[in-house]
């Protein structure tokens, strides 16, 4: 028996356009390289398609035994640590003591993108709280991480503006 495997490419999620227009690029080249290989994308908050429902749709229309969760991130920070690994319903190894300037109160998030951080006690995830229904093996990998080929950009950025 061959297993047959997802995959979903997970974005932050913005009210703008711009981060779906990316992310959805991505799954698209991915799609036309590995046509054999079913994938989506989805957003850890905000937007929609969320990580449930992208799930749901991946397990409806393939018989899966496993699916690979990129989250299309620079690097680690809580929602790749925490919160996705927590609507996976996958084990974490996130330990909240590890979290600098952390108080005990919910506005801990670890990044600057512009959703609503006005207030204390402002729960951030506009997710519906729900997990995802999946039988099968969810292996969720790291960010993008530090790599030569994304200094690349980094370089071509500035370069391009010197
Ligand atoms: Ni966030």
């Amino acid at each position: 028996m061959t297993e047959k495997t997802g995959i979903l490419l997970l974005s932050h999620g913005s009210r703008l356009d711009d981060g779906e227009e990316v992310i959805k690029a991505y799954k698209e080249m991915y799609a036309e390289e590995f046509p054999e290989y079913p994938v989506e994308y989805g957003f850890m908050e905000i937007r929609k398609p969320g990580i449930p429902e992208t799930i749901k749709k991946l397990t409806t229309e393939n018989d899966l035994d496993k699916i690979i969760v990129v989250p299309v991130f620079v690097a680690h920070g809580l929602h790749t640590k925490r919160d996705i690994p927590s609507i996976l319903g996958i084990e974490s190894d996130f330990d909240a003591e590890s979290v600098s300037g952390h108080h005990h109160h919910h506005h801990d998030h670890d990044h600057d993108h512009g959703h609503d951080h006005g207030h204390h006690h402002h729960h951030h995830h506009d997710h519906d709280e729900e997990e995802v229904e999946f039988d099968g093996e969810i292996i969720l990998t790291d960010p993008l991480g530090i790599d030569t080929r994304l200094y690349e950009i980094i370089k071509d950025r500035v370069s391009d503006n010197l």
